[in-house]
């Protein structure tokens, strides 16, 4: 067999591998999309090697030219991409080779393993960068939305129950501080990534004089000073794999997060709530039933949580009670993370677009809203003003709630002689308290619903997300 189709660590092997085992054993298929963090490191790399005199300036230039070649005909998809080298590095060093006499030399003092270890770290600086970007647009979004619809009321649910009158802006920005957390949980997990795995070799360094600093530097693995930043164990770098699980928890918790907001739209959409129209953009008929109007892709973002989830939990599996250091189970560790990034990219998007196309019925809303009931907990806070203790007020309320219910009338109806018969506290103003407005105006401090606190929280989105 083709001993010679391993020409990277064949040379201890008397028969190249099974047919089989190399469908089995090869990522290219998935890993090819790092390639271009694969040559920015070899580039950096190469430079360091130069910088401390492993190989000679005019190699290091020789090796950066065939590695831009490289880039370009994979950028234009010329590149003869071949399963039988395994893996993106050496399907590219094996290219190199071919060009260069120097690509030779370009391993020296680097193992696969700090190599991938590397190439993931810069590719989880790209892709929460992505994200990141994309969700602030999905953000941008629902702020529009929320602006457009700023005067509309809307019942709060606890236990999906009517509870108390709320902004549709103020369940709005609920939604938006989910989506703030999860764009700053990307920056988190970017943060995390931003260390140099490069020097620490396939497990214990090296015995040549490299320079960990200058590979981190042209990297930009830097703080915020621009100082270099190195992974500090050889052994912990080439074995580690958490910020592959941060990162597929910021994507399934976004998932969640997408879960509930789809599921919200999902009822509100629906003919017994009927709150908004999604637009036809994002929703889909039946081939059955001519009337309907499903919605698919809120129904789809909230299935993806479970498939962002999924790929949690295969890395969680994957790596617990894994031996230190490096074993090819790790190679299994970018599927479910390729997978998250291109799910989350296409959730945030889509949540974008269906955000952007609502419509809200106002009558709709405004008659969910209008039942007096409401406000039984402001006519508590009423009575606990007049000096009622809490428990007390809750009480008399609960009865005079009671009393509608029994006279089949709204609450607001009740004749204020029956409803000072319950407790003498109630005052001849007492049905003031049924008006939403002034219910919401007294909500005047941090994080109420209130129209003072909604007008800072307007501001305070627009300042942020511009
Ligand atoms: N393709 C491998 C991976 O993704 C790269 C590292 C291989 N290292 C090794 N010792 N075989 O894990």
């Amino acid at each position: 067999m083709a001993k010679a189709s391993q020409a990277t660590w064949g040379g201890r092997f008397t028969a190249g591998p099974a047919e089989l085992m190399l469908q089995f054993s090869e990522s290219v298929s998935f890993d090819r999309r790092l390639a271009p963090f694969d040559i920015v490191g070899s580039k950096a790399h190469s430079a360091m090697l130069a910088h401390v005199g492993l190989i000679t300036a005019k190699e290091c230039d020789a090796i950066h030219a065939g590695l831009d070649a490289i880039l370009a005909e994979i950028a234009a998809g010329k590149f003869a991409w071949d399963t039988k080298l395994e893996d993106v590095h050496m399907n590219i060093e094996q290219a190199l080779t071919k060009r260069v006499a120097a690509a030779a030399k370009l391993h020296t003092a680097r193992s696969r393993n700090d190599q991938i270890a590397t190439d993931m770290r810069l590719w989880f600086k790209f892709a929460c960068g992505v994200l990141a970007e994309k969700i602030a647009g999905a953000e941008c979004a629902l702020l529009t939305v929320a602006g457009a619809n700023r005067d509309i009321l809307i019942p709060g649910y606890t236990h999906l129950q009517r509870a108390q009158p709320v902004y549709l802006a103020h369940h709005l920005f609920a939604w938006l501080e989910m989506l703030d957390r999860d764009r700053a949980r990307f920056a988190g997990v970017a943060a995390h990534a931003n260390w140099c795995p490069l020097g620490s070799g396939a497990i214990a360094g090296t015995t040549l004089p490299i320079d960990r600093e200058f590979t981190a530097v042209a990297l930009g693995f830097t703080d915020a000073k621009g100082r270099p930043q190195v992974t500090q164990n050889s052994m912990d770098t080439v074995a580690d794999r958490d910020v592959f699980i941060e990162f597929a928890t910021a994507c399934a918790l976004f998932g969640v997060h997408l879960s509930r907001i789809a599921e919200d739209l999902i009822l509100w959409s629906s003919a017994e709530f009927k709150f908004v129209e999604l637009s036809d953009a994002f929703c889909t008929g039946s081939s059955l039933m001519p009337q309907k109007k499903n919605p698919d892709a809120c129904e789809l973002l909230r299935g993806k949580s479970a498939r962002l989830q999924g790929n949690l939990h295969t890395l969680l599996t994957l790596t617990k009670g894994l031996p230190l250091t490096y074993n090819r189970d790790l190679q299994e560790d970018k599927p479910p993370v390729f997978d998250s990034f291109d799910q989350t990219a296409l959730c945030a998007d889509v949540l974008a677009g269906v955000l952007g196309g609502m419509t809200f019925y106002r009558e709709r809303c405004a008659a969910a809203v209008a039942d007096p009931a409401l406000l039984a907990t402001d006519l508590a806070d009423y009575l606990v003003l007049k000096g009622v203790p809490f428990r007390e007020a809750h009480h008399a309320v609960g009865a005079v709630v009671r009393l509608a219910e029994k006279n089949t009338i709204r609450l607001d109806q009740i004749p204020t002689e029956e409803v000072q018969k319950v407790h003498a506290a109630f005052g001849p103003d007492w049905v003031q308290v049924f008006d939403p407005l002034r219910a919401l105006a007294k909500r005047t401090g941090t994080g109420m619903p209130g129209p003072a606190q909604l007008t800072k929280q307007f501001n305070r989105w627009k300042r942020l997300l511009k």
